[in-house]
């Protein structure tokens, strides 16, 4: 798996992302939902650099211009909930995207801290041949992206695969580059050193989904 990990440069990346963690502005909602947005359009622009692309001819009102444009077919698939924030703001970038969406969430059997991740719904367009951008902002011990992808295996084998997230721990990409396709390509901004005894990342930015709609 190629990895960039975009927050390592100095950029305003690292203002969206601090706002993310910072416990004093991470309580007013929107301004969370709208900074992981933010991030998912810097990724998802990133990324679109590496897309395949072919001249098209358009025509300006003084004469007609040629100019690339990307010709991949592309699904965004986010993991529900937390992944909403992001799908959306790499849907404000591919326009003709079509659109996925799959639940994923901690079970765990015996009320302790050991958990599983229990793979629910999936509302999902085929994924045959296609390019797949598999969204969720945190990307703790990477288990949801590995059952995500074996639960989307009946909808078909996308040409490449594209893991967009917000904050990773090591241990957590570690396992993803162990379970997905040689070709996919993780966008993730930035990296955490470790996660706690209940699979929180440490210092992470506390329960995504829960910041972004609400605690459950
Ligand atoms: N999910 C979150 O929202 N936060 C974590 O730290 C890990 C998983």
């Amino acid at each position: 798996m190629t990895i960039h990990h975009l927050a390592e440069n100095n950029s305003v990346l690292n203002t969206f992302i601090a706002e993310l963690r910072d416990v004093t502005t991470q309580k007013d909602r929107l301004r969370f939902r709208r900074n992981i947005e933010r991030i998912g359009e810097v990724l998802g622009y990133e990324l679109s650099k590496t897309l395949k692309f072919s001249e098209k001819e358009v025509n300006t009102p003084l004469g007609t211009s040629k100019i690339n444009l990307p010709e991949e077919n592309v699904v965004i698939c986010s993991i529900l909930r937390a992944g909403i924030p992001l799908h959306n703001g790499l849907l404000n970038y591919f326009d003709k995207a079509e659109n996925s969406f799959i639940s994923a969430y901690r079970h765990h059997p015996n009320n302790d801290e050991e958990f599983e991740i229990l793979v629910e719904y999936i509302a999902s367009p085929s994924l045959e041949g296609k390019t797949l951008i598999l969204a969720d902002p945190m990307m703790a011990t990477g288990r949801s992206f590995v059952n995500v992808l074996k639960a989307l295996e009946r909808l078909g084998k996308p040409e490449k695969i594209h893991l967009v997230s917000v904050i990773g721990a090591q241990e957590g990409i570690d396992y993803v580059s162990e379970h997905f396709p040689e070709n996919s390509t993780l966008w993730i901004a930035t990296v955490d050193k470790q996660l706690d005894e209940r699979g929180y990342i440490v210092p992470g930015l506390g329960d995504a989904g829960d910041l972004a709609y609400g605690s459950k």
